[in-house]
């Protein structure tokens, strides 16, 4: 009997006997005038599968010997051991048929193509070595955010799209709307009536689960929501996407401190799980990707190690006493650039750093004011490379002072009604933290670019694909 098998499969020493089916993208085809060595690409692991096939196939000159790099076979064959150095196992063909020969102008011939070239073909450079690899590790990080939270007691929660509220209060959501564009309904005094709108009211796509699982969380305990999230924010930078992907766990009866070091431990077993479950990809990424091939080591070494900590007051006394001249000057309130985050990381604390207890006035509303009244119990985890992976705090769990805060960013507490009801029956104290997947992923494989860590990205005037 005939098995299908993966190439992944078909590479281990193991398979060496087995009469198999393998069905790929032909990578590359050596023609030796009476046998070709073809190398056969499926995505289900980084290498390919070499498979001999010889003159002795009866479509060998009309069909064998034509093939190009990209063209889609179907073939039958016996799993031997290599005699080459390079693979354990090869195939030896018995039959091969072809579903499509792809022509010369097939864009991914086999030379490297540039990430900016591999971005305007986002289509196929999911067939490209490095678009396989990052979606294999992306797979594997999720897979790894569900056991993690599971095997811990948390709840997956569901949490809506789309939404009435504004969860970081910074204005930045797209619209969800069914009203014509080109011919608006307006109230008596001008505006657009949103009473006539699909809703009832304004909606929006959201910018955070984080409103809504807190009200898991005042109820289940520990709960996580994890998906999609946009951002109308017109940043046209690396780090930045209109549509990511957001791991965002709640936790009743967590402190700032318990917050930071699930997050600590968190990050940890990500890690640890795409060191060890995604070693021919990782090692692909050390090799190839980072420039300076330390890539595997660092994030050994992460694993490892206690993350610092520090008081964003404290960051600004290191940043301010850096012999390094900063673009963005430095004083106490200002929000940290990218320049000062990686100051931090890369040259300060050469490592992960968890800064917390942030001046009010750069942060969300939902923020527990501490006692100072001047800094609020926020969270952010930087990280050498991509700067802020992590964004969290202690939630304001105290009513009159949410409604406070509400009012003074000039929100109107109205539209948080059924947020401030949890603060009316029951309160506890609570904490939270985002996760930016694309960033986790980003640090995980050393990619410049958050566009190649999505498979379409989604940017200010770009919605391809
Ligand atoms: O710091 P942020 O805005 O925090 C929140 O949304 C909170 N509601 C999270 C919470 O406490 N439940 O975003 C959290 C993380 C950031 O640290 C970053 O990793 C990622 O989300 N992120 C983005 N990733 C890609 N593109 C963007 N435009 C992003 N904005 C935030
Ligand atoms: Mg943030």
């Amino acid at each position: 009997m005939l098995e299908k098998v993966s190439v992944a499969q078909a590479r281990l020493e193991e398979s060496v006997g087995k009469e198999v089916v393998l069905q790929g993208w032909v990578r590359t085809c050596r023609d030796m005038k009476t046998m070709c060595f073809i190398a056969l690409n499926d995505g289900s692991c980084f290498g390919n599968i070499q498979l001999v096939a010889d003159d002795s196939l009866t479509n060998y000159d009309s069909e064998v010997k034509k093939l190009t790099t990209g063209s889609s076979i179907y073939a039958e064959g016996k799993i031997v051991a290599s005699p080459g150095s390079e693979q354990p196992t090869e195939v030896q063909v018995t039959k091969l048929e072809v579903y499509d020969i792809a022509p010369a102008e097939y864009p991914l011939q086999k030379k490297r193509h540039t990430l900016e070239f591999l971005r305007s073909i986002a289509h196929l450079r999911p067939r490209a070595n490095t678009f396989n690899a990052v979606a294999r590790v992306r797979n594997r990080l999720c897979y790894s955010i569900h056991q993690f939270f599971q095997s811990r007691g948390f709840y997956y929660i569901h949490t809506p799209l789309i939404t009435a509220s504004d969860c970081e209060g910074a204005g930045e959501m797209f619209k969800v709307t069914t009203l014509d564009l080109a011919n608006v309904p307006r109230t008596p005094d001008g505006n657009v009536d949103y009473t006539q709108d699909f809703f009832g009211k304004p909606a929006f796509l959201t910018v955070s689960g984080q409103l809504a699982v807190e009200n898991y969380a005042c109820a289940m305990g520990k709960v996580y929501t994890f998906g999609p999230t946009f951002r109308a924010e017109n940043s046209n930078t690396s780090r930045h996407l209109s549509e990511f992907w957001m791991i965002e766990p709640e936790m009743a009866f967590y402190t700032l401190s318990e917050n930071m070091q699930l997050a600590e431990e968190f990050l940890k077993t990500l890690l640890r799980d795409v060191l060890n479950d995604c070693a021919e990809d990782m090692q692909f990424f050390n090799d190839r990707i980072d420039p300076s091939h330390t890539l595997l080591e660092s994030l050994t070494k992460i694993v490892e190690c206690d993350f610092q900590r520090c008081s964003y007051t404290q960051a600004i006394e290191i940043l301010t006493n850096a012999k390094q001249k900063f673009q963005y000057p430095v004083q106490w309130g200002v929000d940290l650039q990218s320049e000062h985050e990686r100051y931090l990381t890369e040259v300060h604390f050469k490592g992960p750093v968890i800064v917390h207890d942030y001046p009010k006035d750069i942060k969300a509303f939902y923020m527990r004011l501490n006692d100072d009244e001047k800094t609020v119990r926020a969270m952010d985890v930087l990280t050498p490379g991509v700067g802020e992976i992590i964004g969290g705090s202690e939630r304001e769990y105290r009513y009159d002072v949410l409604e406070n805060r509400l009012k003074e960013l000039g929100l109107n507490p109205e539209d948080y009604w059924w947020y401030l009801d949890l603060r009316r029956f029951g309160t506890v104290p609570h904490s939270g933290f985002g996760l930016g997947l694309e960033r986790i992923l980003m640090f995980v494989t050393s990619m410049q670019n958050i566009r190649d860590v999505i498979p379409f990205p989604r940017f200010p005037g770009n919605a391809e694909f």
